[in-house]
């Protein structure tokens, strides 16, 4: 599908058929999406737990707030989105060690070096806070949402982005803080139910003109 009709196509779905689990290939694919987001000096700030089965569900059912659970409890599979709490200097050293792994740098070391710094000193601007590099990693961790979303409708995967939910608790349910992590929202996957209400013939996509959202300087 071109992008143009992904982005006027894909809806949030309300109503998961039980019934229909998505596959592990097909599955992989919008974690791929995910991996594969744009960051700030490419810190990639984010983590991705996955719920598919009803046990692995149960562990985190009591961060979804009521108004999601049908949905959370029918669909296929629960991605936990989260990000780092820190960018800490040993953390953006492994980032620039992969990096150079995949042949960003060539064969110049001091490219490598350049970078590193690089991204030490950007960070930094963002570690005047605990609450602002949490803020900033969220931000970041955020455009893998989109890419999941899309990539999943592309691959004929409906998807509900959730934010009705309880961060706080997901992290306590998932010891997240004690991991650098904490949790931004979920994200359902799976297929529509044959009711589905909000699909986009009963619901038509609405959104506030080009006008109303750009000035042209
Ligand atoms: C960050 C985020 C959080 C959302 N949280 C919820 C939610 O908790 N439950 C829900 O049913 N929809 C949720 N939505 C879906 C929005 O209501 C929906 O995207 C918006 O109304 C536009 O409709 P569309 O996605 O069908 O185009 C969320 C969407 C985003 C992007």
């Amino acid at each position: 599908m071109d992008f143009a009709t992904l982005l006027t196509s894909r809806y949030t779905c309300k109503h998961y058929d039980p019934n229909k689990k998505i596959s592990k290939e097909d599955f992989e694919k919008i974690l791929e999406a995910g991996r594969l987001s744009p960051s700030a000096v490419n810190l990639q700030p984010w983590h991705f737990f996955v719920a598919s089965t009803p046990e692995a569900k149960a562990k985190i059912k009591d961060a979804v707030m009521p108004m999601n659970m049908e949905r959370f409890e029918n669909c296929s599979h629960v991605v936990v989105l989260c990000a780092k709490t820190d960018a800490t200097l040993e953390y953006i050293s492994k980032v620039v060690d992969k990096e150079d792994a995949d042949g960003r740098f060539g064969r110049k070391p001091e490219a490598k070096v350049g970078q590193d710094a690089g991204k030490k000193n950007f960070s930094s601007i963002h570690r005047i806070s605990a609450s602002e590099i949490a803020a900033w990693n969220a931000r970041n961790t955020y455009i893998t949402l989109a890419s999941m979303l899309y990539q999943a409708h592309d691959l004929g995967i409906d998807s509900t982005a959730v934010e009705g939910m309880y961060p706080q608790v997901a992290d306590d349910l998932l010891k997240l803080k004690e991991q650098g992590l904490t949790c931004l929202c979920m994200i359902f996957f799976g297929y529509r139910s044959k009711d589905d209400s909000n699909v986009l013939e009963n619901r038509p996509k609405s959104r506030l003109d080009l006008k109303d959202v750009v000035t042209y300087l």
